[in-house]
Protein backbone atom coordinates (compact mmCIF):
# COMPACT_ATOMS: atom_id res chain seq x y z
CA UNK A 1 0.00 0.00 0.00
CA UNK A 2 1.52 3.15 -0.90
CA UNK A 3 2.50 5.49 1.88
CA UNK A 4 -0.49 8.10 3.03
CA UNK A 5 1.05 11.68 2.06
CA UNK A 6 0.24 14.00 5.04
CA UNK A 7 -0.77 17.51 4.76
CA UNK A 8 1.82 20.39 5.46
CA UNK A 9 -0.73 23.24 6.20
CA UNK A 10 -3.65 23.20 9.02
CA UNK A 11 -6.11 23.64 6.19
CA UNK A 12 -4.81 20.57 4.28
CA UNK A 13 -4.97 18.58 7.16
CA UNK A 14 -8.78 19.46 7.44
CA UNK A 15 -9.01 18.78 3.59
CA UNK A 16 -7.31 15.64 3.78
CA UNK A 17 -9.75 14.34 6.87
CA UNK A 18 -12.67 15.17 4.49
CA UNK A 19 -11.47 13.34 1.91
CA UNK A 20 -10.70 10.20 4.26
CA UNK A 21 -14.11 10.45 5.57
CA UNK A 22 -16.05 10.44 2.25
CA UNK A 23 -17.00 6.91 1.65
CA UNK A 24 -16.56 5.33 -1.74
CA UNK A 25 -18.82 5.94 -4.30
CA UNK A 26 -19.52 2.60 -5.60
CA UNK A 27 -18.63 -0.52 -3.86
CA UNK A 28 -18.27 -3.87 -5.71
CA UNK A 29 -17.73 -7.28 -3.62
CA UNK A 30 -16.94 -10.90 -4.63
CA UNK A 31 -18.32 -13.20 -2.15
CA UNK A 32 -16.82 -16.35 -1.96
CA UNK A 33 -16.33 -18.59 0.96
CA UNK A 34 -19.84 -20.51 1.17
CA UNK A 35 -18.73 -23.44 0.42
CA UNK A 36 -15.93 -23.42 2.72
CA UNK A 37 -18.17 -22.05 5.82
CA UNK A 38 -20.09 -24.68 5.57
CA UNK A 39 -17.56 -27.58 5.33
CA UNK A 40 -16.33 -25.69 8.54
CA UNK A 41 -19.82 -25.89 10.29
CA UNK A 42 -20.03 -29.62 9.19
CA UNK A 43 -22.48 -28.67 7.01
CA UNK A 44 -23.97 -29.34 2.86
CA UNK A 45 -22.69 -26.27 0.91
CA UNK A 46 -26.40 -25.70 0.20
CA UNK A 47 -26.20 -24.22 3.85
CA UNK A 48 -22.70 -22.10 3.13
CA UNK A 49 -24.60 -20.71 0.33
CA UNK A 50 -27.85 -19.82 2.07
CA UNK A 51 -26.26 -18.73 5.23
CA UNK A 52 -24.33 -16.46 1.93
CA UNK A 53 -27.55 -14.72 1.11
CA UNK A 54 -28.33 -13.40 4.73
CA UNK A 55 -25.03 -11.87 4.66
CA UNK A 56 -26.22 -10.10 1.52
CA UNK A 57 -29.26 -8.85 3.52
CA UNK A 58 -26.73 -7.70 5.73
CA UNK A 59 -24.46 -5.98 3.63
CA UNK A 60 -27.19 -4.13 1.74
CA UNK A 61 -28.37 -2.44 5.24
CA UNK A 62 -24.70 -1.87 6.13
CA UNK A 63 -24.19 0.31 3.06
CA UNK A 64 -27.08 2.28 3.39
CA UNK A 65 -25.69 3.23 6.95
CA UNK A 66 -22.51 4.30 5.89
CA UNK A 67 -24.04 6.45 2.59
CA UNK A 68 -22.13 4.10 0.05
CA UNK A 69 -24.75 4.65 -3.20
CA UNK A 70 -23.30 1.97 -5.56
CA UNK A 71 -22.85 -2.00 -4.47
CA UNK A 72 -22.41 -4.67 -6.99
CA UNK A 73 -22.13 -8.07 -5.78
CA UNK A 74 -20.62 -11.24 -7.43
CA UNK A 75 -23.57 -13.69 -7.13
CA UNK A 76 -22.30 -16.00 -9.85
CA UNK A 77 -20.13 -16.31 -12.32
CA UNK A 78 -20.60 -16.90 -16.05
CA UNK A 79 -17.80 -20.31 -14.96
CA UNK A 80 -19.70 -21.15 -11.64
CA UNK A 81 -21.95 -23.22 -14.44
CA UNK A 82 -19.24 -25.58 -14.51
CA UNK A 83 -20.05 -26.83 -10.87
CA UNK A 84 -22.30 -29.71 -10.08
CA UNK A 85 -25.85 -29.69 -11.44
CA UNK A 86 -27.29 -30.22 -8.04
CA UNK A 87 -25.09 -26.89 -6.88
CA UNK A 88 -26.17 -25.47 -9.97
CA UNK A 89 -30.16 -26.18 -8.69
CA UNK A 90 -29.42 -24.89 -5.25
CA UNK A 91 -27.79 -21.52 -6.45
CA UNK A 92 -30.56 -20.40 -8.97
CA UNK A 93 -33.44 -22.21 -6.56
CA UNK A 94 -31.92 -19.69 -3.79
CA UNK A 95 -32.03 -17.02 -6.32
CA UNK A 96 -35.14 -17.23 -7.29
CA UNK A 97 -36.13 -17.52 -3.36
CA UNK A 98 -34.51 -14.41 -3.28
CA UNK A 99 -35.82 -12.79 -5.96
CA UNK A 100 -39.48 -13.38 -4.54
CA UNK A 101 -39.23 -12.95 -0.98
CA UNK A 102 -36.80 -9.60 -0.49
CA UNK A 103 -37.55 -6.99 -3.30
CA UNK A 104 -40.20 -5.81 -1.88
CA UNK A 105 -38.31 -4.63 1.39
CA UNK A 106 -35.63 -3.88 -0.58
CA UNK A 107 -38.22 -1.38 -2.62
CA UNK A 108 -39.40 -0.55 1.19
CA UNK A 109 -35.94 0.53 2.05
CA UNK A 110 -35.28 2.68 -1.36
CA UNK A 111 -33.04 0.44 -2.86
CA UNK A 112 -33.05 0.18 -6.81
CA UNK A 113 -32.06 -3.10 -8.08
CA UNK A 114 -30.04 -3.78 -11.50
CA UNK A 115 -28.44 -7.01 -12.91
CA UNK A 116 -25.50 -7.48 -14.77
CA UNK A 117 -24.61 -10.88 -16.64
CA UNK A 118 -25.72 -13.43 -19.28
CA UNK A 119 -29.52 -13.67 -18.04
CA UNK A 120 -31.35 -15.47 -20.68
CA UNK A 121 -28.99 -18.65 -19.15
CA UNK A 122 -31.67 -18.90 -16.30
CA UNK A 123 -34.84 -20.45 -16.55
CA UNK A 124 -37.58 -17.59 -18.01
CA UNK A 125 -39.39 -17.32 -14.48
CA UNK A 126 -36.24 -16.25 -13.31
CA UNK A 127 -35.62 -14.03 -16.35
CA UNK A 128 -39.10 -12.77 -16.03
CA UNK A 129 -38.35 -12.05 -12.00
CA UNK A 130 -35.58 -10.60 -12.72
CA UNK A 131 -36.70 -7.94 -15.23
CA UNK A 132 -40.24 -7.45 -13.02
CA UNK A 133 -37.55 -6.74 -10.21
CA UNK A 134 -35.92 -3.87 -11.75
CA UNK A 135 -38.87 -2.25 -13.56
CA UNK A 136 -40.40 -2.32 -9.52
CA UNK A 137 -37.37 -0.41 -8.21
CA UNK A 138 -36.29 1.90 -11.19
CA UNK A 139 -37.85 4.80 -9.18
CA UNK A 140 -35.50 4.43 -6.55
CA UNK A 141 -32.12 5.73 -5.84
CA UNK A 142 -30.79 5.69 -1.88
CA UNK A 143 -28.97 2.56 -2.99
CA UNK A 144 -28.16 1.48 -6.23
CA UNK A 145 -27.62 -2.88 -6.00
CA UNK A 146 -26.47 -4.57 -8.60
CA UNK A 147 -26.18 -8.37 -8.68
CA UNK A 148 -23.36 -9.80 -11.24
CA UNK A 149 -25.36 -13.14 -12.13
CA UNK A 150 -23.93 -15.42 -14.65
CA UNK A 151 -21.53 -12.36 -15.50
CA UNK A 152 -18.08 -12.77 -16.62
CA UNK A 153 -15.53 -9.36 -17.44
CA UNK A 154 -14.60 -11.01 -20.69
CA UNK A 155 -18.06 -12.16 -22.26
CA UNK A 156 -18.99 -8.70 -21.46
CA UNK A 157 -16.63 -6.82 -23.29
CA UNK A 158 -16.82 -9.60 -25.96
CA UNK A 159 -20.10 -8.39 -26.55
CA UNK A 160 -19.58 -5.31 -26.29
CA UNK A 161 -16.66 -5.79 -29.13
CA UNK A 162 -19.55 -7.18 -31.13
CA UNK A 163 -22.09 -4.80 -30.91
CA UNK A 164 -19.59 -2.19 -31.95
CA UNK A 165 -18.30 -4.58 -34.83
CA UNK A 166 -22.40 -5.16 -35.95
CA UNK A 167 -22.57 -1.17 -36.07
CA UNK A 168 -19.79 -0.75 -38.21
CA UNK A 169 -20.55 -3.07 -40.56
CA UNK A 170 -24.07 -1.32 -40.93
CA UNK A 171 -22.33 1.61 -40.80
CA UNK A 172 -23.91 3.47 -37.99
CA UNK A 173 -20.43 3.66 -36.09
CA UNK A 174 -16.77 5.29 -37.56
CA UNK A 175 -14.28 3.00 -36.02
CA UNK A 176 -12.66 5.69 -35.54
CA UNK A 177 -14.59 7.48 -33.10
CA UNK A 178 -14.43 4.42 -30.40
CA UNK A 179 -12.94 5.39 -27.21
CA UNK A 180 -13.11 4.39 -24.02
CA UNK A 181 -15.72 6.69 -23.00
CA UNK A 182 -17.68 5.32 -26.28
CA UNK A 183 -17.10 2.04 -25.41
CA UNK A 184 -17.86 2.04 -21.70
CA UNK A 185 -20.96 2.88 -22.92
CA UNK A 186 -21.65 -0.49 -24.17
CA UNK A 187 -20.71 -2.55 -21.70
CA UNK A 188 -23.48 -4.16 -19.22
CA UNK A 189 -22.69 -1.31 -16.93
CA UNK A 190 -22.83 1.89 -18.68
CA UNK A 191 -25.21 3.18 -16.66
CA UNK A 192 -23.22 2.83 -13.12
CA UNK A 193 -19.55 4.64 -12.10
CA UNK A 194 -16.49 2.39 -12.13
CA UNK A 195 -15.96 0.39 -8.60
CA UNK A 196 -13.89 2.73 -6.33
CA UNK A 197 -13.73 -0.39 -3.66
CA UNK A 198 -13.11 -4.49 -4.85
CA UNK A 199 -13.57 -6.15 -1.68
CA UNK A 200 -13.30 -10.06 -1.77
CA UNK A 201 -13.93 -12.59 1.12
CA UNK A 202 -12.70 -16.00 1.76
CA UNK A 203 -8.70 -15.21 1.64
CA UNK A 204 -8.93 -15.37 -2.13
CA UNK A 205 -6.28 -13.28 -4.10
CA UNK A 206 -7.64 -12.82 -7.29
CA UNK A 207 -10.78 -11.11 -9.32
CA UNK A 208 -11.90 -14.44 -10.78
CA UNK A 209 -13.52 -12.32 -13.87
CA UNK A 210 -15.47 -9.62 -12.48
CA UNK A 211 -15.51 -6.55 -13.72
CA UNK A 212 -12.51 -6.31 -15.79
CA UNK A 213 -12.67 -3.42 -17.71
CA UNK A 214 -14.12 -1.16 -14.66
CA UNK A 215 -11.91 -2.44 -12.30
CA UNK A 216 -8.94 -0.62 -13.67
CA UNK A 217 -8.04 1.83 -10.78
CA UNK A 218 -10.23 -0.02 -7.95
CA UNK A 219 -8.52 -0.41 -4.59
CA UNK A 220 -8.25 -4.02 -3.95
CA UNK A 221 -9.14 -5.14 -0.24
CA UNK A 222 -8.59 -9.13 0.29
CA UNK A 223 -10.38 -9.72 3.53
CA UNK A 224 -9.85 -13.25 5.51
CA UNK A 225 -13.30 -13.74 6.79
CA UNK A 226 -15.69 -16.30 4.62
CA UNK A 227 -18.61 -14.38 2.80
CA UNK A 228 -21.07 -15.46 5.21
CA UNK A 229 -19.34 -14.15 8.17
CA UNK A 230 -19.25 -10.79 6.73
CA UNK A 231 -20.99 -8.59 8.87
CA UNK A 232 -20.69 -4.99 9.76
CA UNK A 233 -17.24 -4.61 11.20
CA UNK A 234 -16.04 -5.96 8.37
CA UNK A 235 -17.78 -3.33 5.93
CA UNK A 236 -16.65 -0.57 8.47
CA UNK A 237 -13.05 -1.75 8.50
CA UNK A 238 -12.92 -1.66 4.63
CA UNK A 239 -14.57 1.70 5.00
CA UNK A 240 -11.34 2.57 7.45
CA UNK A 241 -8.87 0.65 4.95
CA UNK A 242 -10.40 2.36 1.82
CA UNK A 243 -9.73 5.78 3.79
CA UNK A 244 -6.32 5.40 4.18
CA UNK A 245 -5.57 4.31 0.37
CA UNK A 246 -4.14 7.13 -1.77
CA UNK A 247 -5.98 7.05 -5.37
CA UNK A 248 -3.38 8.18 -7.71
CA UNK A 249 -4.59 7.49 -11.11
CA UNK A 250 -1.48 7.44 -12.60
CA UNK A 251 -0.79 11.26 -11.31
CA UNK A 252 1.87 12.44 -9.45
CA UNK A 253 1.23 12.28 -5.84
CA UNK A 254 0.24 15.46 -4.17
C1 LIG B 1 -19.17 -18.24 -3.29
O1 LIG B 1 -18.82 -19.30 -2.47
C2 LIG B 1 -20.49 -18.46 -3.97
C3 LIG B 1 -20.40 -18.72 -5.40
C4 LIG B 1 -19.30 -18.73 -6.09
C5 LIG B 1 -21.63 -19.01 -6.10
P1 LIG B 1 -18.16 -20.63 -3.03
O2 LIG B 1 -19.23 -21.60 -3.35
O3 LIG B 1 -17.21 -20.32 -4.14
O4 LIG B 1 -17.37 -21.12 -1.75
P2 LIG B 1 -15.91 -21.75 -1.67
O5 LIG B 1 -14.99 -20.86 -2.44
O6 LIG B 1 -16.02 -23.10 -2.30
O7 LIG B 1 -15.60 -21.79 -0.21
C1 LIG C 1 -15.99 -16.07 -7.81
O1 LIG C 1 -15.85 -17.11 -6.90
C2 LIG C 1 -17.41 -15.93 -8.22
C3 LIG C 1 -18.33 -15.53 -7.17
C4 LIG C 1 -18.03 -15.21 -5.94
C5 LIG C 1 -19.71 -15.48 -7.56
P1 LIG C 1 -15.39 -18.56 -7.35
O2 LIG C 1 -15.32 -19.37 -6.11
O3 LIG C 1 -16.24 -19.06 -8.45
O4 LIG C 1 -13.93 -18.26 -7.94
P2 LIG C 1 -12.67 -19.19 -8.12
O5 LIG C 1 -13.13 -20.41 -8.89
O6 LIG C 1 -12.18 -19.55 -6.75
O7 LIG C 1 -11.69 -18.36 -8.87
MG1 LIG D 1 -15.25 -19.87 -4.22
Amino acid sequence: MPARTEAASPAGEVAERAAADTPPCHVAIIMDGNGRWAAAHGLPRVAGHRAGAQAVRRTVETAIRHGVSWITLYAFSSENWRRPAGEVLDLTGLLRHYLRNEVRELKGEGVRLRFIGDRDRFEPDIVADLAHAEADTAGNSRLNLTLALSYGGRAEIAAAARTAARAALQGRLDPETIDEASFSGLLSTAAMPDPDLIIRTSGEQRLSNFLLWQSAYAELLFLDVLWPDFGPAHFAEAMAEYARRERRFGARPA
